[in-house]
């Protein structure tokens, strides 16, 4: 029964000492045991937007990149997300690595990286996933799987004597963070929960009841 499934965490604590003062540190670390803690996807996170009627929609995007400015993923510019985004710039995220044990919610605000970045990282991709991002309207009605095959042979094609380029619909994202919860699983749910808020360029840090 879905009723009955309970985990109890016990694994790791996270107090006021042990957070680092920087929460995009803190994130690095965590970021660093996902993956070596062998979480399937660790850098797969839950964004969420708001659509033209003001309600949330949320779906999984892969974290590329974590500079000090913030988190970078890439998309079709020409989605629902990139849609939402250009309408309304707030965003949030979540990761859940469950061998940790942990949860990070991020609220940011999202903004286009440049082209020449976005080109760079696009050229880096094994070419497979190249012709994809040319091959896929995302986010619009196709009429049925045989319109991406025919899209992808068709760009396999024609860029076996082009020379390939990002398409122009495609490129990256920076979420630039205003907050940040770090989750640790704590046993009898009495979890640990530390909240960075920006104030005025400063990070506050607060515990939060669980
Ligand atoms: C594990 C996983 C990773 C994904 N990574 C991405 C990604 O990095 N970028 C992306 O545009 N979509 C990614 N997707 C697909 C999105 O979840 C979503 O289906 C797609 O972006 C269209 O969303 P939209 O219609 O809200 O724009 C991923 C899905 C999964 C399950």
């Amino acid at each position: 029964m879905l009723r009955d499934i309970r985990t109890n965490y016990q694994k790791f604590e996270l107090t006021e000492k042990t957070v680092d003062k920087n929460p995009f540190q803190q994130l690095n670390l965590w970021l660093k045991e996902a993956v070596s803690g062998k979480t399937p996807d660790p850098t797969a996170m839950i964004l969420s937007t708001i659509d033209q009627d003001g309600n949330p929609e949320s779906r999984v995007v892969l974290l590329k990149e974590l500079t000090s400015e913030g988190l970078i993923f890439f998309t079709n510019y020409q989605s629902k997300k990139g849609q939402q985004i250009s309408a309304n710039q707030h965003v949030s995220v979540v990761f859940f690595w469950a061998e940790t044990e942990r949860q990070v919610r991020i609220k940011g605000i999202a903004e286009k990286i440049s082209d020449a970045d976005s080109e760079a990282y696009f050229l880096s991709r094994p070419l497979e996933s190249q012709l994809g991002a040319w091959a896929s309207p995302q986010s619009q009605i196709i009429e049925d799987r045989r319109v991406l095959d025919e899209n992808y042979s068709r760009y396999q094609e024609y860029f076996r004597n082009n020379e390939i380029k990002k398409p122009p619909h495609w490129g990256g994202y920076l979420i630039r963070p205003e907050y940040f919860e770090f989750w640790q699983g704590r046993s009898n749910r009495l979890h640990d929960r530390i909240e960075f808020c920006l104030s005025q360029d400063q990070w506050i840090i607060n515990r939060l009841a669980p």
